[in-house]
């Protein structure tokens, strides 16, 4: 049986097609991305999905009275197709305390910055007002705590004098399209997990910044 994921989405999907494109060509062997659900219609990651013969769903969050009746919805959805990894990929709704814990240890983010630094949004600009000389992107366990989990890798990039947000998001997201499969390899693979609220690969506790990327 190969592994499952399911990916979420709100906008383009250049992460999900990145994590297509590692599913087709077998750097992610034995993993199939079993559905793309996205909070709104027109994000242009649903077309990615449709092109690669990927199921597609639209749960509007702005269909429901509160976030307790969109998750259950959208827990639902995903339990439907089926996931043994859930993937966030640009997934902008805050997620409740009951859905974080339903999918604990099996639900991951990408955030573009090195995480524990600038949680939240805005994060190239935070890193350019702070004068810093680095930046990237880190994979994390989800938890409770907004963009707060365990992580489990990191890439960096250094910042230029001249870099704005533009480019270091540009800079940052070819990054991500790297890190963010591999840790989904990780966890096909039967070596990654969250145990007592540590990241843990292959039986050793990974450091406050999870593995940090290094290209060949
Ligand atoms: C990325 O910057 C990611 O770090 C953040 O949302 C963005 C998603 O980009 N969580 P894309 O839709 O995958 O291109």
């Amino acid at each position: 049986m190969p592994y499952k994921l399911v990916i979420l989405l709100s906008g383009g999907g250049s992460n999900l097609q990145a994590f297509i494109d590692a599913c087709e060509s077998k750097a992610l062997p034995d993993t199939e991305i079993s559905a793309v659900i996205s909070n709104k219609a027109d994000a242009f990651g649903l077309i990615r999905a449709q092109q690669a013969g990927i199921a597609t769903a639209c749960i509007d969050h702005k269909e429901f009275a509160n976030r307790e009746d969109f998750d259950s919805a959208l827990k639902n959805k995903i339990d439907e197709f089926g996931a043994d990894l859930v993937v966030l990929a640009g997934f902008m709704r805050i997620l409740t305390p009951g859905f974080v814990r339903h999918y604990l240890g099996r639900l991951i983010n990408i955030h573009p910055s090195l995480l524990p630094k600038y949680p939240g949004l805005h994060t190239h600009q935070r890193a350019l007002d702070a004068g810093d000389t680095e930046t990237g992107a880190t994979v994390h366990f989800v938890t409770e705590e907004l963009d707060g989990g365990p992580p489990i890798i990191q890439a960096k990039i250094p910042i230029f004098d001249g870099d704005n947000t533009a480019t270091l998001a540009e800079r940052v997201l070819s990054k991500e399209h790297t890190i963010y499969p591999l840790a989904a390899q990780w966890f096909a693979e039967g070596r990654l997990s969250l145990q007592n609220s540590k990241a843990v690969l292959d039986d050793k506790n990974l450091p406050e910044s999870g593995v940090l990327f290094q290209p060949n």
